[in-house]
């Protein structure tokens, strides 16, 4: 059984629909679907040919950005309930993906978003003396598309993950970098060091 759901932008109100299958959330960075990153995501969910995968774009739906308005502080939730769909799928799943291009040495902007969103579990993490709001431990790995060589901007965005995943109860577990996939001729180089 594969059963791959596509989550549709806005009216994100898909669950888990197989009790018993590995639950398997791609967080999607990329707006391209016939580019290099959705290839490598295909490519390696062929390792989950009997889970239950569910994919949320994030260009798709477009997540508020964090407005650093506070209201997690007090509230441990967000002030916008765009992800509230989302944050269950995050919290339920067995294993998380993420799969971006590298943009500007970093995550393009809706990812971005949608990783600062999570900081409701920050605030949690830290109100509580370091306990996770989320009590499922689950496991993730990150895949990149870099146009040029893409380890400095590798290096840049595992950290950020790896943050991000500490306070919210994942364990990072691997992730794969396709470097040169724009094949920039060494003599045309620019500046780009990333
Ligand atoms: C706005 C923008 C910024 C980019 N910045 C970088 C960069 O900092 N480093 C890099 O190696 N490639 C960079 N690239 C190239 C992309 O990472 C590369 O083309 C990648 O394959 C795009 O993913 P896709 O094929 O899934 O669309 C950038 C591309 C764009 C459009």
């Amino acid at each position: 059984m594969k059963a791959v759901t596509v989550l549709s932008a806005h009216t994100a109100k898909t669950m888990w629909k197989h009790k018993n299958a590995l639950k398997v959330l791609c967080i999607e960075g990329f707006s391209n679907e016939n580019g290099n990153t959705k290839a490598l995501l295909d490519e390696f969910l062929r390792e989950y040919k009997n889970a239950e995968i569910i994919k949320y774009n994030t260009y798709k739906e477009s997540p508020k950005p964090c407005y650093g308005c506070g209201f997690c502080k007090e509230n441990e939730k967000c002030v916008y309930s765009d992800l509230q769909n989302f944050f269950i799928l995050f919290e339920t799943a067995d294993i998380i993906i993420v799969a971006s291009p590298i943009y500007n040495l970093s995550f393009p902007a809706p990812l971005k978003a949608l990783i600062d969103r999570l900081q409701p579990y920050y605030e949690s993490y830290y109100k509580y003396g370091k306990i996770q709001k989320i009590k499922k431990r689950r496991e993730a790995y990150f895949l990149a598309a870099a146009g040029c060589d893409g380890e400095k901007a590798f290096n840049i965005m595992r950290r950020q993950l790896k943050n991000a995943f500490s306070i919210t109860n994942i364990e990072y577990k691997g992730d794969k970098l396709l470097a040169n996939t724009d094949n920039i001729k060494e003599s045309t180089k620019g500046e780009n060091d990333g």
